[in-house]
């Protein structure tokens, strides 16, 4: 096994970091290797927000359902969605008089810009897990529309799709298990979900908790940040033609 399959295979979150700070150097592989993601179209249909203020982080670990240790990490970057730069350049170039059909940028280019944002996004990810710092994704940073636009300043035509805090740490937690290969990987087409496929995919979980569907969903689906991230997202949407 090369060194990058063993890091890939070795993956996982970090939520305790310790007083290390993260290098200008570091940072920097960390930026370059996200943007030299694949992109569609070389587009770069993103932006990326370097968070190192004590302040924002504070903020941040209040708006994003109330996780203080986004507080004790050294660093976040933000990858915003972001169809606003090529909006204003076709804008800028007469795009919408040359092309009558032009009205904005559409659901398409949003799928597209989430889709870059997200593969700069673990770019940086693996980039910083090969340097030895830890990561975790925040996704309630796609809750809160009115407070996060504002705290970034963000245009229209941009979403928030991923916040990664990054850190140093002393400590790394046991691997999560994954569901196995047979549930995730199917060959050629999509298969027959029957009921034993399903109640073989979730034999583990609920031979350890028989109520585990009812607990799952009430801690996540029934969740307040659930429905706030529903609502704020299909404000996002709602930006979009
Ligand atoms: C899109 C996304 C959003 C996530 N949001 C959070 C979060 O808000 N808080 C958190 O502690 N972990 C968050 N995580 C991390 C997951 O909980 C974690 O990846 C999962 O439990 C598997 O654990 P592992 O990464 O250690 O393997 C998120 C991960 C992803 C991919």
């Amino acid at each position: 096994m090369n060194e990058v399959i063993k890091l890939l295979k070795s993956h996982t979150s970090i939520r305790k970091f310790n007083e290390t700070k993260i290098t200008d150097e570091q940072l920097q592989h960390i930026i370059e290797s996200a943007m030299q993601g694949a992109t569609a179209g070389n587009m770069m249909s993103y932006s990326i927000i370097k968070i190192r203020s004590e302040n924002t982080l504070s903020k941040l670990a209040k708006s994003c359902d109330n996780q203080p240790f986004i507080e004790n990490a050294d660093l976040a970057l933000l990858f915003v969605a972001d169809n606003y730069k090529w909006h204003k350049y076709f804008q800028q170039r007469g795009i919408p008089e040359t092309f009558n059909d032009y009205s904005g940028p559409c659901i398409s280019d949003f799928m597209l810009g989430t889709e870059d944002a997200m593969i700069a996004a673990q770019n940086a990810v693996i980039a910083a897990e090969s340097l030895g710092i830890g990561t975790c994704y925040i996704g309630d940073i796609m809750e809160d529309y009115e407070y996060h636009k504002e705290l970034f300043s963000l245009p229209k035509y941009t979403m928030p799709v991923a916040l990664v805090v990054m850190g140093n740490y002393d400590t790394k937690p046991k691997v999560r298990e994954r569901f196995d290969k047979q549930f995730v990987v199917f060959d050629e087409t999509y298969p027959s979900i029957t009921d034993k496929f399903i109640n073989d995919m979730f034999s583990k979980e609920e031979s350890n908790n028989a109520d585990f569907s009812k607990k799952f969903y009430k801690r996540k689906m029934d969740a307040p940040f659930f429905k706030e991230m529903i609502r704020s997202i299909k404000l996002y949407l709602d930006e979009w033609s």
